[in-house]
């Protein structure tokens, strides 16, 4: 594609010994004597971009050699094929136009600290792990879409101000609605149950907002989610239909974004095996693994591996340590400055690790019949499998209002978390729902919610109820566990997290 005569990155190879024009910012540059390589980026991809003296007019040979980072420009050149370049192809640059010069761009090649990073988001999404993100939550994102429409669901467009919660109360976000309360919704849930029974087979897919006090790497307070709702569906119908979504999403990514997931080190070969089945537990066999001895063995076997990790970093940073004490060229310092600041993140993480593991394993091995899977709960059953991994028949008394009880045993619902593998966790929570009026009105009252806000949703189960169910899966959270981003705010251009929202 040419755009105002000018080529994108992406399309290079359409255009192998032939002048291009890019247009683009200063990535990275090196000048070494009488050749200079710019990388430069476009929004498309990376190229490199060769300046010989002699090549172009002094005087621009001279503004390129100190052309700050980020620095706005256009180059052109001869296109080359070359695999060592970055995206296999570079410029023999001729000449060069520079559209707005930068000085001291303040995130530079070294490493940053998170905090440093945040508060400047609107410059580091140009960062090439940010870029990758980006553009695999693009493919997730069409991913999803093109699943639910492919296969007859209806897109309904639940609000987002609500009067009636969904899950916890506790994390509800207020809002002040002309002077009575309304909400943030937490789900759409509810209102897709109405279309679900108007449509049959429905999906919608927007921001969710939850008031949650906890700081951890699975939590944003504004997150993306779909969710699903299918009339006369049952559990096993629910299960089948998450695992070929979710399978869908990951072979797409694969198929589209596998240069994006090479350069964020994400675990191919495991996402390759991502087809169903997935494996299927209960609740009760869950707890079961949790304390037995194959998970008493399997951390011992973590803590093990993880003190061997540690000596493995702190030997590898007293070598960098004692490099660094040589003859070195400026870019060979900024090199090892930034080897160390990502090894002693790697030491900080491993110590937490190390630390955790007994806590870990105590919870497992004390672990309850009756309380919800905690979070290192989930860590340790996902470590333990290599494909997504269905937990089902929950207590009742540790979920929602609207999950149906199994009619077999009372003391349990009909529903399911998908846990993703190597220690993710949880992606996606569903249910078949309660559609027996008197049993939801008994449940709605035990849960001390306030029976006058769901009157209209009472009304489903009085007007031809049928069995139906869904469920939702967190955006964000399958595109950490694609990519292997340990963080899920890396996986929303503007995170919005508990303790700060940045920008
Ligand atoms: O398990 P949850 O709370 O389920 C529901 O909201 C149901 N009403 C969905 C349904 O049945 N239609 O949330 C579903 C998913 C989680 O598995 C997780 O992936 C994501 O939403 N999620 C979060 N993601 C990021 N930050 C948070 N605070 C999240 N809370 C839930
Ligand atoms: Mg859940």
């Amino acid at each position: 594609m040419v755009n105002n005569n000018k080529t994108y990155i992406s399309e290079l190879k359409n255009n192998v010994a032939q002048e291009a024009t890019l247009a683009g910012w200063l990535y990275n540059s090196r000048a070494s004597g009488k050749i200079q390589f710019l990388i430069i980026r476009d929004g498309t991809g990376l190229c490199q971009c060769i300046v010989e003296k002699g090549g172009v007019p002094d005087e621009l040979f001279e503004q390129l050699r100190h052309l700050g980072q980020e620095s706005s420009l256009t180059v052109t050149g001869t296109v080359r094929a070359d695999d060592r370049s970055v995206g296999g192809y570079e410029l023999a640059v001729t000449n060069a136009e520079i559209i707005s010069p930068a000085t001291d761009y303040p995130i530079t090649p070294k490493s940053h600290g998170i905090d440093f990073l945040l508060k400047n988001r609107h410059l580091h999404l140009r960062s090439q792990r940010q870029w990758c993100i980006g553009k695999i939550r693009h493919t997730v994102i069409d991913a999803i879409r093109r699943f639910f429409n492919d296969n007859s669901f209806i897109l309904i467009d639940t609000p987002i101000l609500t009067a009636t919660a969904g899950e916890e109360e506790q994390t509800l976000f207020e809002a002040d609605y002309f002077g009575t309360s309304m909400y943030l919704t937490q789900t759409g849930q509810l209102h897709l149950e109405a279309a679900a029974m108007s449509f049959g087979r429905v999906y919608c897919f927007g921001p969710t907002f939850r008031a949650e006090k906890s700081k951890t790497r699975r939590h944003l307070t504004e997150f993306w989610m779909v969710e699903p709702e299918v009339a006369f569906i049952d559990l096993d119908g629910l299960l089948e239909l998450a695992e070929s979504f979710v399978s869908f999403i990951t072979v797409r990514v694969l198929e589209k974004n596998k240069t994006e997931l090479e350069t964020l080190g994400a675990d191919i070969a495991a996402l390759e095996k991502i087809k169903p089945p997935f494996y299927r537990l209960t609740y009760t066999e869950a707890v079961d693994i949790l304390t037995g001895q194959k998970t008493k063995d399997f951390l011992a076997q973590q803590l093990q591996e993880l003190q061997n990790q540690k000596q493995q970093i702190e030997t590898e940073t007293k070598e960098l340590e004692n490099k660094q004490g040589g003859q070195l060229k400026q870019w060979q310092k900024d090199k090892i400055a930034a080897e160390l600041i990502e090894l002693r993140s790697d030491l900080i993480e491993t110590n937490i690790k190390i630390e955790n593991n007994p806590k870990h394993a105590q919870l497992a091995a004390e672990f309850q019949w009756g309380k919800d899977l905690g979070g290192s709960d989930e860590t340790i059953i996902s470590q333990m499998h290599d494909k997504p991994i269905f937990v089902t028949h929950y207590p009742k008394l540790a979920k929602a209002f609207y999950m149906k009880t199994d009619r077999d045993n009372e003391e349990v619902v009909l529903n399911f978390d998908l846990l993703a593998p190597a220690g993710f966790g949880e992606i996606i929570g569903g249910s078949v729902r309660e559609d027996d009026h008197d049993r939801l009105v008994a449940r709605i009252a035990e849960q001390g919610l306030d029976i006058e806000n769901y009157n209209w949703y009472l009304d489903l189960r009085k007007y031809g109820s049928v069995p139906h169910g869904g469920f939702g899966l967190g955006v964000e959270r399958t595109i950490a566990w694609l990519t292997g981003e340990k963080h899920i705010r890396q996986c929303i251009a503007f995170p919005r997290l508990m303790d700060k929202v940045y920008i």
